[in-house]
């Protein structure tokens, strides 16, 4: 690990926006600007709720996870073919390459599309091809976790996953997503111990509004790798130690924590508290359409707010390549190149 030498705190801004990062958080369908939404409204015919972009973001002021849920699945009408869902996953790489974004791992669930006659192909393919295109087009690395919707039942995940499995080879691995509340962990139990059979990557939505008692069993029931939010992790010391010692990372999305009011204010946001204790925290966007600004709103905001340092900066950036599911030498290649711009950025 780097020691970095402190900079002024008016350059902050520059080294976040420079540094290279992982993003390992973020719903694609959480990425579809109002204007693309229209326009994709237009081109397939289906009305909008909502007589223009500017009404339509207006009304993006939540009090709770529940709240965006229900606008967001309204968001997703617009999505029909394959090149919807290719154009949405293009516009999202394009944007994070931006922000020096070298690698993402995106999150998109196949079970609110299928809910609209969508099927699972059409939605994969045009993911997976915008995530090909860009790697050669962009210089962004990114692959797929197929996210099941904790507040439907282990049966249909089941189906979810089946008719994801011709497709297996364009996806890295499977998490849980939607209303956490009242939808432990363990009600998927026997469909993770399945994607674990097929190989697949695990993680969670667990301790973002829910109870520890959710992270506790996303890890020791689900097996996850990486716990997605986790920020209530710190009201249970016992935990705290848990994810410390197995070096679990966590996947922070400040802004939207903010947005839903999972804290008053970012000044109030727990993420510092958690490198102090040790944690593999990260910073990433959830939803960036919908939460108030991509990656590097989430790194510069809060570190205005947290009085956060350099140092910082390069720890978080660590993090994020280490807690990515890249394969080892990739992942050194990447961790390389962030210790290049740390030590040449004067
Ligand atoms: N939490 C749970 N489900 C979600 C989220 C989130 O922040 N974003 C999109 N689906
Ligand atoms: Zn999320």
């Amino acid at each position: 690990m780097l020691k970095v030498k402190p900079i002024p705190v008016e350059r902050l801004p520059e080294l976040l926006r420079l540094m290279p990062k992982a993003e390992l958080h973020m719903h694609i369908e959480g990425s579809l600007e109002p204007e693309l939404m229209f326009a994709l409204g237009q081109r397939n015919g289906v009305a909008m709720a909502y007589p223009d972009v500017e009404s339509l973001r207006s009304a993006y002021v939540f009090d709770k996870l529940q709240d965006f849920l229900d606008i967001y699945h309204a968001g997703t009408l617009v999505l029909r073919t394959e090149q919807d869902f290719y154009d949405m996953t293009r516009a999202y790489l394009a944007r994070a390459a931006a922000d020096n974004v070298r690698h993402a791992e995106l999150f998109f669930d196949t079970q609110t599309h299928t809910g609209h006659g969508v099927s699972t192909d059409v939605v994969i393919n045009g993911l997976h091809r915008a995530c090909v295109d860009a790697r050669t087009e962009l210089g962004i690395s990114a692959s797929l976790i197929l996210c099941f919707l904790r507040h439907l039942s282990e049966k249909e995940a089941f189906e979810c996953l089946e008719q994801a499995l011709p497709l297996r080879d364009k996806l890295i691995g499977v998490g849980l997503a939607s209303s956490e509340r009242g939808h432990p962990p363990e009600k998927f139990a026997r469909v993770f111990a399945r994607a674990r059979e097929l190989d697949l990557h695990l993680v969670a939505h667990a301790g973002e509004e829910g109870p520890p008692a959710y992270i506790w069993s996303a890890l020791d029931v689900l097996k996850v790798e990486r716990i997605d939010h986790g920020v209530q992790a710190l009201k249970d010391p016992a935990l705290m130690a848990r994810l410390v010692k197995d070096r679990i990372p966590l996947t922070v999305c400040p802004l939207s924590n903010l947005k839903l009011r999972v804290f008053p204010s970012l000044a109030q946001h727990n993420l510092g508290q958690m490198l102090e204790a040790g944690i593999v925290a990260t910073i990433n966007s959830d939803d960036p359409a919908y939460f108030g600004g991509y990656i590097n709103q989430n790194f510069t905001e809060t570190f205005a707010s947290l009085g956060l340092t350099a140092q910082h900066a390069y720890q978080l950036a660590r993090h994020s390549f280490e807690a990515s599911f890249i394969e080892p030498s990739a992942k050194q290649k990447y961790l390389d190149r962030l210790d290049e711009t740390f030590e040449t950025f004067v």
